[in-house]
């Protein structure tokens, strides 16, 4: 009855669908292939697919294990695991609040994009100057992410998730089969005498050469906090999600199939960016594009496609704004729920005042390209950051590793492993990667986290 009143999955494919949702977004297809560019290619695709068998696989599990054992949200579940440690809950707020706000804007330049396909604008949109005069425009950015969050907080608001999980199901595939096809014609692109096969090699080939200890740190520091971002993990998502799994549910197998969708989406959307931008841009381009990447790419495929790139562009946009819906939605019902069980208040009265508050940061974040512009070098950057850029690395370099090191101290240690293998036989399964993990949870995460930790605050 309980799991019932809380929205309940009622299948185990509904946790899947749900935190497949949850995960596949933004994050697959905007950040990783603008990460893996600035990593070099294949060296920061075999870090991250090493991490994400490893790392990935064991918080997700912590995370969906203490969600399902204490039947609570992020907030209460610490508290509920160790008292003293309470207050990994709150910390685990903060992050999808900031998320919130620079998502919302990245999520408002995608639908300018598909404005871009239904406008004739699509030529234009190819130039090399577009995305930057768009972002840096004054009203432009703020119209669209104004547009994008109503959409989000919309759906909060009158709490209609289920009927977005569904809609995933026809989009999550169709969004695949596009990835894949734009990949294969990407590979027959070439420009100035730069193939895009040239490109795929630097981005599945890793490159040692040159490589320094700290190089290496930055590489590693910028892929653990891709993953964590990329499965949802180390901000509460998770743990909330986990609440309302089913005791019944192999949770081993669920978190496996979830783990690897999202790192295949990923992989996809690198190989659908990475060699083209190469062949447009050279190596300048795939290491000074940042957080534009996919913007200044995608248009140029599309454009060489002529008139059907018109099409295939403005259907890939919209596939990428559902995508990126299902995550901006579980962001936001994390913080609203959250809220509402913290001051009782309705879910319609909350739902609002996180909308005007996320409308408030988001409208910073963009005028953080034109009102608000500076130039700061961060720890882990190769080129100027901005306040998205900012806000990104506080909640992913920053925030996330704190949280993973604190979790993994409470399960590794506090607890022990045995707390989370339990639950995860708990229905009758056998945990087979038991081994891996506790040797993960109790020594790897707190040592890597750590030293991650004092890079990304500039101290090693
Ligand atoms: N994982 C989502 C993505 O890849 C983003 C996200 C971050 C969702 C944090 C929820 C919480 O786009």
């Amino acid at each position: 009855m309980k799991q019932q009143k809380k929205g309940g999955f009622t299948s185990s494919l509904g946790f899947i669908l749900a935190a497949a949702g949850s995960a596949v977004g933004l994050g697959n297809i905007w950040r990783f292939p603008y990460l893996a560019a600035k990593g070099g290619g294949g060296l920061f695709l075999l870090v991250y697919i090493i991490l994400s068998v490893t790392f990935g696989f064991t918080l997700l599990t912590t995370d969906v294990a203490i969600g399902r054992k204490t039947g609570k949200s992020s907030l209460q579940a610490f508290g509920d695991v160790h008292k003293k440690w309470k207050f990994i809950g709150p910390l685990t707020f903060i992050v999808p609040c900031i998320i919130l706000t620079y998502y919302c804007a990245i999520g408002g330049w995608v639908l300018k994009y598909i404005s871009v396909y239904f406008t004739g604008a699509s030529a234009a949109a190819a130039g090399d100057d577009y995305f930057t005069s768009f972002i840096t425009s004054h009203a432009g950015p703020i119209v669209f992410m104004l547009v994008y969050l109503a959409i989000t907080a919309f759906i909060v608001y009158n709490g209609v998730e289920k009927g977005v999980e569904k809609f995933s199901k026809i989009v999550m595939p169709g969004l695949i089969v596009m990835i894949i096809g734009i990949s294969i014609f990407t590979l027959t692109l070439s420009h100035d005498g730069r193939t895009a096969i040239d490109g795929l090699k630097i981005y599945v080939i890793p490159n040692f050469k040159g490589l320094t200890l700290n190089k290496f740190l930055t590489i590693l520091l910028d892929a653990t906090g891709q993953l964590f971002y990329s499965l949802s993990i180390a901000m509460g998502i998770m743990v909330t999600y986990g609440s309302y799994v089913d005791k019944q549910d192999n949770l081993s197998k669920s978190i496996t199939r979830i783990e690897l969708f999202d790192t295949a989406v990923a992989f996809l959307a690198g190989l659908m960016v990475i060699p083209a931008v190469y062949a447009f841009n050279g190596v300048e381009g795939l290491e000074k594009n940042g957080p534009g990447l996919m913007f200044v790419a995608l248009p140029k495929i599309f454009d060489q496609m002529g008139i059907v790139g018109i099409i295939v562009g403005a259907i890939f946009f919209i596939m990428v704004a559902f995508a990126a819906l299902t995550s901006s939605v579980s962001i936001m019902e994390t913080i609203v729920a959250s809220i509402m069980q913290k001051t009782k208040k309705t879910r319609k009265q909350v739902s609002l005042w996180v909308g005007i508050a996320a409308a408030v940061g988001a409208l910073i974040i963009c005028l953080g390209y034109n009102l608000f512009y500076f130039e700061v070098m961060l720890p882990n950057g190769s080129a100027p950051g901005q306040l998205l850029d900012i806000a990104d690395y506080i909640s992913n370099s920053v925030l996330m590793p704190i949280i993973a090191i604190c979790t993994s101290i409470l399960i590794g240690w506090v607890v022990k492993p045995k707390w989370v293998i339990e639950e995860l036989e708990s229905s009758g399964h056998k945990f087979t990667r038991k081994t891996l993990y506790t040797v993960i949870i109790k020594y790897i995460v707190p040592v890597v986290m750590s030293i991650l930790l004092l890079q990304a605050l500039g101290i090693l």
